[in-house]
């Protein structure tokens, strides 16, 4: 099956992630042409009826969007860099997880080389690409996004946020950062609870929903932060975060358990208080991070 509405695709990488981008883009029908540095992972894809290439040159000339999904900035360079002639003239997404600056500099290396630049920053994991609940941030050349934006809306929604190439990045680490701590506090609540005998999967199931509770003052935290103004009405000021966060600390030395994922945040708390803002809203812990 070929779907002509979409001009043809090449994937550079069929790890996880881009073999499931590369099935997203083959279930619409869209002619794709794969690469892989190792051999073996093309099985299903060719099955899917996509076009497996032994080289990353010849898989460039077989699309007119050239997707990168690769480990990381360094394996991008090490794949691209002897095919920048191929590329010339090309459209290229870079979907690898580079950091905003290194998403600036590979914007800079393709311009330098004649070849369109977008960058994508993956919310989603391979199994959610194509379904319900995928994202991905773009940011770059605007012409190459609005160009191929129905084929990328097969992955998931699409999103542009701006000619800067770094910005998509910039939004998809602060949301990992997020997504992080989350975890690490879970793990360690996980572990604060299972000290009592709890186990972890009944501490998760109560876990979430307490997370999703909590999730709703961030837009109220954000408001604070945006106005720069601590000093209002406020619900938790910082000393009364410190207390609750002393003793939460204490409670883990107490069951034996290390501390680290609360630790970091603490110590901002503390650094606030003891540079006189204790009664200001627990929001201005973000100044600590400012190095204010
Ligand atoms: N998996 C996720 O949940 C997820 C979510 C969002 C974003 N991402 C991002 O998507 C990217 C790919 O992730 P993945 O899950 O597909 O990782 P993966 O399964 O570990 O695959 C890594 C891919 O990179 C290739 N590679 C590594 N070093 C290379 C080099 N020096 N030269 C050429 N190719 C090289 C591997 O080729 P070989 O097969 O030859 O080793 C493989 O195709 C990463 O940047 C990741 O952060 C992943």
């Amino acid at each position: 099956m070929t779907n002509t509405q979409h001009g043809p695709v090449t994937v550079l990488g069929l790890g996880a992630m881009g073999s499931a981008l590369a099935l997203a883009f083959r279930k619409a029908g869209v002619v794709t042409t794969v690469w892989n540095r190792s051999p073996g992972k093309d099985t299903e894809l060719v099955a899917a009826g996509a076009v497996s290439v032994a080289t990353a040159g010849a898989a460039v000339r077989g699309g007119e969007l050239v997707v990168v999904v690769l480990l990381d900035h360094a394996s991008v360079h090490e794949t691209l860099d002897p095919i920048a002639a191929e590329l010339t003239g090309k459209q290229l997404l870079n979907l690898t997880s580079t950091s905003p600056e290194q998403s600036r500099e590979l914007a800079g290396w393709a311009t330098a080389h004649g070849i369109e630049f977008l960058d994508g920053g993956i919310m989603a994991v391979p199994a959610m690409i194509g379904a319900e609940g995928s994202s991905i941030l773009y940011s770059g050349s605007e012409t190459v996004f609005t160009a191929h934006r129905p084929t990328l809306e097969l992955l998931g929604s699409a999103e542009f946020f701006g000619s800067d190439p770094g910005l998509a990045a910039q939004w998809d680490f602060s949301l990992l950062t997020v997504m992080y701590t989350m975890f690490g506090g879970f793990f360690q609540g996980a572990a604060l609870v299972g000290a009592a005998g709890v186990s972890a999967s009944e501490f998760a199931a109560r876990a979430s929903n307490w997370v999703a509770a909590m999730a709703q003052s961030l837009p109220a935290f954000g408001r604070i932060i945006d106005s720069g103004d601590y000093t209002g009405e406020v619900s938790q000021d910082l000393v009364f975060t410190k207390t609750a966060l002393d003793t939460l600390r204490q409670s883990a030395s107490d069951a034996g358990i290390t501390a680290e994922p609360l630790a970091g945040f603490a110590d901002l708390v503390d650094h606030q208080v003891a540079d006189g803002h204790g009664s200001a809203a627990f929001a201005r812990t973000i100044e600590a991070l400012r190095g204010n």
